[in-house]
Order: structure tokens, then C-alpha cells, then sequence
């Protein structure tokens, strides 16, 4: 099928950190960001797939700061990569606090979805076009991501990992 788009597009969501999101020292919990993440990068991967995805691996999770209780979460979501069915999904997440008039990157994480028919097999999808240095960076990484991912479960082996093998040089 026909993607709408074969770039790296940005998907961006934003959401307000309210009390029922926090725990008690009133920071966002970070199942609640996780959810968010999932969500932000689902509708990256359904825009690139023009389908339906499913979450199938979420790694390389990072809480670098904590978010407060009132402040604006701006979760960046971009298609890296797609390989056959499965898409890999790079997030990045801001936190802005309007009275101050400040903004701080907090989290990133990669999220890996498969694109399903209604029976969920996995269906092919479009390749992804890099245009940016950036882009081709995160493009490339992507393979040596999904090896890593694919050989903790165990369906790859390590010595079918030829990037990887030559990134790390073993
Ligand atoms: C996703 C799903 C349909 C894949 O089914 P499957 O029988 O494993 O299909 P395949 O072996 O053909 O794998 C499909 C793709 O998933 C990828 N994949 C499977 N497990 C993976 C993992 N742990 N990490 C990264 N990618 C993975 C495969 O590499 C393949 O990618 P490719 O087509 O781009 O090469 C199936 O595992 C599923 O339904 N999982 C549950 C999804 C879900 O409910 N998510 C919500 C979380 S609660």
C-alpha cells in the first residue's frame, strides 16, 4: 500500500500533567508517560503505514528529568525506520512550564509496531526515505536497534547480526 509518507515526519501531541497523573511528590508517573509515548508513536506509525499497528517492543527508555504536577508534556514522535511489517518509532519528550516560561527535554525512548490486517497478520509496509544527516543517522542505527531487540527475544542470532557485529567489531 501506498505510504502518504515516505519521510520521517514528525507527530507531535501535547498533554497537561494533572493530579490524578502524578504520584505523591507530584511528579507525572512514568506509566502515565509511557502511555502517552505509545500513543504519540502508535499515530506516528499508523500515518506512515496508513493501518493498524500494534505495539510489539518498547526499549532504550530513558527518564533523564522529572515532570511536575501542572506543566505541559510535548511528546515528538518520528518514524525512523520501517522494515517488512514493523516500524521503529524514536520519541522525544519536553516538559514546559508556561508561568516560567521554561522548556526541558526529559525522556526519549523507541517504540517498535507492527503493521496488522483485521485478522492481525503482519502486513508489509513503505520504506522510510531519510532526507537530513540526522535522519540518515537515525536511519542506519535503526538496523543495529532492531538486531539488538530482535536477539533479546530471542529471534535473531547474534552471528546473523552483520551490523552490529562490524559497529561493535566482534
Ligand atoms: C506483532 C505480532 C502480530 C507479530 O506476529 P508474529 O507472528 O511474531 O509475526 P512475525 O514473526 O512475522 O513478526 C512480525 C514483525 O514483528 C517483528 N517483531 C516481532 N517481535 C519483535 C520484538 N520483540 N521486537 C522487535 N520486533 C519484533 C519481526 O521482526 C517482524 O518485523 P519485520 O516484518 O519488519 O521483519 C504479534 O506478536 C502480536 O500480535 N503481538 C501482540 C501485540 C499487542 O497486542 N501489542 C499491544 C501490547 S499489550
Amino acid at each position: 500500500m501506498a505510504s502518504k509518507n515516505p519521510k520521517q515526519s514528525l507527530t507531535e501531541m501535547n498533554e497537561l500533567v494533572l493530579p490524578n497523573d502524578t504520584n505523591t511528590l507530584g511528579n507525572l508517573m512514568g506509566g502515565r508517560l509511557l502511555h502517552w509515548m505509545d500513543i504519540v508513536s502508535a499515530i506516528a506509525s499508523q500515518k506512515h503505514s496508513n493501518n493498524v499497528v500494534v505495539t510489539v517492543s518498547v526499549d532504550f527508555v530513558s527518564f533523564t528529568e522529572s515532570i511536575k504536577l501542572g506543566e505541559l508534556v510535548n511528546l515528538r514522535a518520528k518514524v525512523t525506520r520501517a522494515f517488512k511489517s514493523s516500524m521503529e518509532v524514536w520519541i522525544e519528550v519536553f516538559a514546559e512550564n508556561i508561568p516560567e516560561g521554561t522548556r526541558k527535554k526529559c525522556n526519549e525512548a523507541f517504540y517498535t509496531f507492527v503493521a496488522v490486517d483485521v485478522n492481525n497478520h503482519p502486513i508489509t509496509v513503505n520504506e522510510i526515505v531519510p532526507e537530513t544527516a540526522d535522519e540518515q543517522l537515525m536511519f542506519e542505527s535503526a538496523m543495529r536497534r532492531r538486531q539488538v531487540r530482535l536477539i533479546q527475544a530471542k529471534r535473531m542470532k547474534p552471528e546473523d547480526a552483520p551490523e552490529l557485529k562490524d559497529f561493535f567489531g566482534f
